[in-house]
């Protein structure tokens, strides 16, 4: 019988990552076929561990380059953190550290005897000086001429975009719009140039779709071929948590690892294994690695929707704020918890917000239609027949836990 070793809440590969076989063949095929793929899902899926997992399985017969590109703010930052990126791979590194060095004006070794956090500075100005894409075409050539072909893996794609486009109250600026415009051409002119011997993958933790949509970019990646990642299925979701059981010397009784799949209901892998480290942690807490059906409500009720889950929730809010800005936030929270307390975001009471909130120079309708596509693509709500649902029980419960209190249904009597 298997064995998995816990996730934590950091990506996992190898010895961790379970199944996603048909996910990775499927992947892997693509990226044999030279495509350009967006990687989407509902946060914590397992986008960033699927890219790490490939990569991993595919170091033999490419020169597979992740790139993590949350703390960038420009596309001067980006083609920096990639040049940096390269150092791992002698060939590339070389001839990187030859466009740098001339730039600045500086011997290949000065280049070589610093910290990572200097290097990143050095690259950075040589980068900045003068015209950033001309160095990010000639990084793309590079690349183009590794031995093996390029796999670039490109994580929180969209949380870069987000932060050229908008300005301190989250709204679009014609800068920023420009910034983007000139970045995600630049990205676009070179995937195409290079196809074929450069393969790009852009993912993140908020969607890239509605980001683009709002400032009407979207045609930009259209050469990037969507890949949607789903929730586990009952089979995978139980084998999981029995490779957890079996490494750490749970034993479940009277099936309650079904229990908890059926309470999941939307299996995300990483509730799989929140609720599996809360079952493991009460067991070895009483002294009895013996967990039966009848407590699964316990430690959902307990531990799952316990002050970790807001921690969790937290994180979807803020990357909500991120998407929508500061102004529209507020209605989005409203309309999300309308539809965690009452269990569904009705016509009418979508309605009722339209007639409650305004907007300066902009209609209420066209922001409502804006949070719903965006709590849509990024997996939050899912429309069934008229209305709004949680598309997780388990986000649905955090966020009711969360905000019930301070919150009335927005028609009354409607609970
Ligand atoms: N294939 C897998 N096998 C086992 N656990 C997984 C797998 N994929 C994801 N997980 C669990 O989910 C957690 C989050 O994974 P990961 O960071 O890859 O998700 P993500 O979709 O990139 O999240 P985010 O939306 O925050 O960027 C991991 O720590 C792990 O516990
Ligand atoms: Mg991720």
């Amino acid at each position: 019988m298997k064995k998995l070793t816990k996730g934590g809440g950091n990506w996992v590969r190898g010895d961790r990552f379970w199944d996603r076989e048909i996910d990775l063949k499927l992947f892997i095929e693509r990226i044999d076929e030279g495509q350009h793929i967006s990687l989407v899902a509902q946060r914590r899926m397992g986008k960033t561990s699927l890219m790490k997992e490939a990569a991993r399985q595919l170091e033999d017969r490419y020169t597979c380059v992740f790139v993590d590109l949350e703390q960038c703010n420009s596309a001067a930052d980006a083609i920096a953190t990639l040049s940096v990126k390269l150092k791992r791979y002698r060939h590339l590194w070389d001839k990187a550290k030859d466009v740098f060095a001339n730039i600045l004006n500086i011997t290949k070794d000065s280049l070589e005897e610093v910290g990572y956090d200097d290097l990143y500075v050095k690259v950075r100005a040589g980068v900045t000086s003068g015209d950033w894409s001309a160095k990010g075409d000639r990084l793309f050539t590079i690349l183009s001429e590794a031995e093996k072909p390029v796999l670039l893996l490109l994580d929180e794609v969209p949380i870069l975009i987000n932060r050229m486009l908008k300005g301190e109250n989250y709204r679009i600026t014609p800068d920023g719009k420009k910034a983007t415009d000139e970045f995600l051409s630049w990205l676009r002119k070179n995937s195409i140039e290079h196809q074929g011997k450069v393969r790009i993958v852009l993912s993140g933790s908020i969607g890239i779709e509605p980001v683009l949509n709002q400032a009407g970019l979207s045609a930009l990646i259209n050469n990037f071929t969507p890949f949607e990642l789903k929730p586990w299925d009952e089979n995978t979701s139980v084998g999981c948590l029995r490779a957890l059981a079996n490494q750490y010397s749970v034993e479940f009784l009277n099936n309650a690892e079904y229990e908890m799949v059926k309470l999941l209901e939307c299996c995300i892998p990483h509730h799989v294994q929140m609720f599996f480290d809360h079952v493991y942690t009460s067991c070895i807490r009483r002294g009895n690695m013996k967990f039966d059906a009848s407590e699964v409500k316990d430690v959902y009720n307990n531990d799952m929707l316990s002050t970790r889950g807001h921690a969790e929730l937290t994180h979807y809010e803020e990357r909500l704020k991120l998407v929508l800005g500061e102004e529209v936030f507020p209605l989005a929270l409203g309309m999300a918890t309308e539809a965690a307390v009452t269990k569904a975001l009705t016509p009418e009471a979508i309605k009722a917000f339209r007639d409650l909130y305004n907007f300066e120079n902009r209609e209420t309708l066209d922001v409502i239609k804006e949070i719903l596509w965006v709590f849509e693509h990024d997996g939050y709500l899912k429309l069934v027949d008229d209305d709004y649902l949680f598309v997780s029980r388990l986000v649905r419960d955090w966020w009711e836990r969360r905000h019930s209190l301070s919150y009335t249904p927005i028609l009354n009597g409607s609970i």
